[in-house]
């Protein structure tokens, strides 16, 4: 799985959901204002400026590997106290360690969670906390079916009928073992069910679930495979979807991560 380049400006008109659903995660950092946190995964900076109404004396560090989601999220926020970078949160490397990690809506796009979980360890000052929340086991099942079922057919087969799903769909048991394994003290991790009632419905599947398999057609056949999903669904109105909360923290003794 590599990081795909997001379609930042429809992103950023369709994912009310996504903000709305970050609020509830945002809500758990229990923030004194002045820290720096990490906004791992920060797409087109909607959420990254919640993020920042929190810390009026502290800053964000923004990352995404999305050359277009970086660019979007630059220009939206204008604020000295956040740094930018694109970089694959699997080969993260700041500068600085933070007090804390946030992430919404961006872990299911990773395959290696052990890799991705051992550098937002090190990213973290001992004692710091991670508080994330992103797809987990059973998400989007209706478009995972529907998907299966128009990769295999013409004319679609022949570009993405071969790829994998671009999703990684943990259970809280198998992330609690890897956040473990990589070094963290797991306060809680668990699902959550939600729904997803956008105005567009075929927008924002387009601009958040189908991000891999935009990359990989053409405009017209892209809009092709939408249409195509959207009518094995159903044409729905509403999207179904189950969510993966994640509270762990890096223990503040001394350690031997590095
Ligand atoms: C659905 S968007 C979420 C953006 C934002 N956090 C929000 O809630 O609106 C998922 C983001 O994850 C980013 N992403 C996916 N895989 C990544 C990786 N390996 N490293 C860095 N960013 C990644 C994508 O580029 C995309 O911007």
């Amino acid at each position: 799985m590599s990081v795909s380049d997001w379609d930042a400006e429809k992103y950023t008109r369709v994912a009310s959901p996504q903000q709305e659903w970050a609020e509830a995660v945002l809500g758990r950092l229990e923030l004194r204002g002045d820290e720096t946190i990490l906004d791992a995964g920060c797409g087109s900076g909607g959420v990254t400026e919640l993020l920042l109404e929190m810390l009026p004396r502290g800053t964000v560090v923004a990352v995404d590997g999305s050359p277009a989601m970086v660019e979007a999220a630059r220009k939206r926020i204008d604020d000295p106290r956040v740094s930018f970078s694109c970089q694959d949160l699997t080969e993260l490397e700041l500068a600085e360690p933070v007090d804390g990690v946030f992430s919404n809506a961006t872990f299911h796009w990773i395959a290696d969670h052990p890799k991705l979980f051992s550098r937002l360890l090190r990213a973290l000052k001992p004692g710091g906390r991670i508080s994330a929340q992103c797809g987990g086991a059973g998400n989007v099942a209706a478009i995972v079916e529907a998907l299966r079922t128009v990769t295999a057919e013409a004319p679609f087969r022949e570009t993405v009928g071969t790829m994998d799903e671009p999703w990684n769909f943990a259970t809280p048991e198998q992330t609690r073992s890897r956040l473990r394994e990589a070094g963290f003290e797991v306060a809680d991790c668990w699902l959550e069910e939600r729904r997803a009632a956008p105005d567009d419905p075929q927008e924002f599947l387009e601009a958040s679930g189908l991000a891999a398999y935009r990359e990989r057609l053409t405009p017209e056949r892209f809009r092709a495979f939408s249409d195509r999903l959207m009518e094995v669904m159903g044409w729905p109105e509403s999207f179904d979807y189950v969510r993966l909360n994640i509270e762990a923290t890096r223990p503040k003794e001394a350690t031997n991560y590095e």
